[in-house]
C-alpha cells in the first residue's frame, strides 16, 4: 500500500481551508484533484517547449510534436492498447462518444438497426445514440439492469450493430463484466463501446484482455488536465473509419473539388490538439503508475467499507450500489429521509466537505430508482477515513439544522 498522507501532500489544493475548515473532496467522480507534478509538466511545456505539433520543422515543435506522441504512447499502454495510433486524443468523454456515434455511427448504422444502451448510462453514452437512431431510423433497445446496477438484459437474438455500456457506474459505482457483454455481443455480430469515464481513474484497466472495439475516458477524473481525453479503437475498425471533425492537421492533400485524409490517428484529430492536456494527462498517468492501479483500488474498497458501514447505521439514509465491495468503485450515493441533497450538500459545504448532489448526468437512473436525486461522496487515492468522518458530521449537523 502507500501512504496516504504523502500522497495528499502532492495536491496543492487538498491543504486548503473550505468556510474555515479542512478540505475534504468527495467530489472525484465529477473531476479529480491536480497532484503539483501534472501542474509542473503543464508549466514546463508551456515554459520551455511550446510549438504547434506535427507542422514545424524547427526545434521547439519537434519537442512539442514528441512530447505529445510520448503522451499517446503511454495511455496506450496504460489501459494495454497494442498500438499508439489506437489512440484519439478527444476532449473527453463525451466528446470519444459524439465521434464514435457520428463517424461509425453514420456510415455503420442502417434504417431498422438496432442500437442498444442500459439504463445504467450517464446522458452521455445515450444521447448521441439516441439522435443518431432517430437520424437512421433505427431502434435505440435499452437493456435494463438489477437493483444493483448490473446489466440483467441478454443480448441474444437481438442482433444489435452497437452495444453502449458503461464500464463503471457514476452513481452506484457497479463494475460490468464487459468481457461477458463483450463476448455476447461478438456472438450477435455487434461491436462494443465502452464509456470508462469512472473506470480507468479507479482501477486497471486492459482493452485487450476486456476485447470491446471501442473504449472513452477522461483525463480530468484522473489527476490530469480538463479537456483531454481518450478514444481507443481496435486499429482494423478505426481505419475504417471516417473523419468526424475536418480541416488543418488531418489531411494528406486538398484540392478545391477533393481532400484525401491522414492515416490513423491523425484523421481524427482535425485542428491544433490540446497538447499540453494530452502532456498533463501523460504525467497524470506517471503518477497514477508510481502508485499502482491495485493499491488505489485497494484503498477505495477500505473507505467504501468504513465509510458503508457508518452511513447504513444513519437512520432514514439509503445508500446505493452493490453489496460486494470488489464490484464497485469508490463511490456511494444515498438519500437522507426528508432532507433534499442540495440542502445536504449546501450545510456539508460549511463543513469545508465537497460532495455532488442532484441526478448525476442519469436522469433515466434515477427515474428508475424513483427518486429525483442522490448525494453522492466519491472517494479517490487522496482521501482518508478522516473525509468521511467529516462527511458523518456534517450529514448530523444536517439532520440538527434541517429537521428541527
Ligand atoms: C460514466 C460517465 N460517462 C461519461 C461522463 C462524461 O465525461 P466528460 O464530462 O469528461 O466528457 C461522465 C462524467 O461525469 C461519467 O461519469
Amino acid at each position: 500500500m502507500f501512504d496516504v498522507a504523502k500522497v495528499k501532500s502532492d495536491f496543492p489544493i487538498l491543504s486548503r481551508e473550505i468556510n474555515g475548515k479542512k478540505l475534504s473532496y468527495l467530489d472525484n467522480a465529477a473531476t479529480s484533484q491536480k497532484p503539483q507534478v501534472v501542474i509542473d509538466a503543464i508549466n514546463n511545456f508551456y515554459k520551455n517547449h511550446n510549438a504547434n505539433v506535427h507542422r514545424g520543422v524547427h526545434t521547439l515543435s519537434e519537442e512539442a510534436t514528441a512530447m505529445y506522441e510520448e503522451a499517446r504512447e503511454k495511455v496506450a499502454r496504460f489501459i494495454n492498447a497494442r498500438h499508439p495510433e489506437e489512440i484519439i486524443f478527444t476532449k473527453g468523454t463525451t466528446e470519444a462518444v459524439n465521434l464514435v456515434a457520428y463517424s461509425w455511427g453514420r456510415k455503420n448504422i442502417k434504417k431498422g438497426d438496432t442500437i442498444a444502451v442500459t439504463e445504467i448510462e450517464h446522458h452521455s453514452n445515450i444521447i448521441p445514440w439516441q439522435i443518431l437512431a432517430k437520424e437512421k431510423n433505427a431502434n435505440l433497445k435499452v437493456l435494463s439492469i438489477d437493483e444493483e446496477g448490473f446489466v440483467t438484459g441478454s443480448l441474444q437474438g437481438l442482433k444489435p450493430k452497437i452495444v453502449a455500456v458503461s464500464h463503471a457506474s457514476n452513481v452506484l459505482g457497479t463494475i460490468q463484466e464487459i468481457k461477458d457483454i463483450s463476448r455476447e455481443a461478438h456472438l450477435e455480430g455487434a461491436l462494443v463501446f465502452v464509456d470508462g469515464a469512472q473506470a480507468v481513474p479507479h482501477m486497471k484497466v486492459d482493452v485487450l484482455s476486456l476485447d470491446c472495439d471501442f473504449y472513452a475516458f477522461s483525463g480530468h477524473k484522473m489527476l490530469s488536465p480538463m479537456g483531454i481525453g481518450v478514444l481507443y479503437v481496435k486499429k482494423e475498425i478505426l481505419e475504417n473509419m471516417e473523419p468526424y471533425q475536418v480541416g488543418g492537421g488531418m489531411i494528406k492533400e486538398v484540392f478545391f473539388d477533393r481532400a484525401t485524409y491522414a492515416d490513423i490517428p491523425g484523421r481524427f484529430e482535425a485542428g491544433t490538439p490540446n497538447v499540453s492536456g494530452a502532456v498533463g494527462l501523460g504525467a497524470g498517468i506517471d503518477y497514477l503508475n508510481r502508485i499502482g492501479m491495485e493499491n488505489i483500488s485497494e484503498h477505495e474498497v477500505g473507505l467504501l467499507n468504513y465509510s458503508l458501514a457508518k452511513l447504513n447505521l444513519v437512520p432514514g439514509l439509503k445508500t446505493y450500489g452493490p453489496t460486494d465491495v470488489k464490484r464497485r468503485t469508490g463511490l456511494i450515493a444515498f438519500t437522507l429521509e426528508g432532507i433534499h441533497p442540495h440542502d445536504l450538500a449546501s450545510v456539508l459545504d460549511t463543513e469545508g466537505v465537497a460532495i455532488r448532489s442532484g441526478h448525476h448526468c442519469t436522469m433515466p437512473l434515477h427515474n428508475k430508482l424513483k427518486i429525483p436525486a442522490t448525494a453522492r461522496a466519491s472517494f479517490y487515492l487522496y482521501n482518508t477515513k478522516e473525509d468521511v468522518d467529516a462527511l458523518l458530521y456534517g450529514i448530523e449537523k444536517a439532520e440538527r439544522i434541517l429537521k428541527r
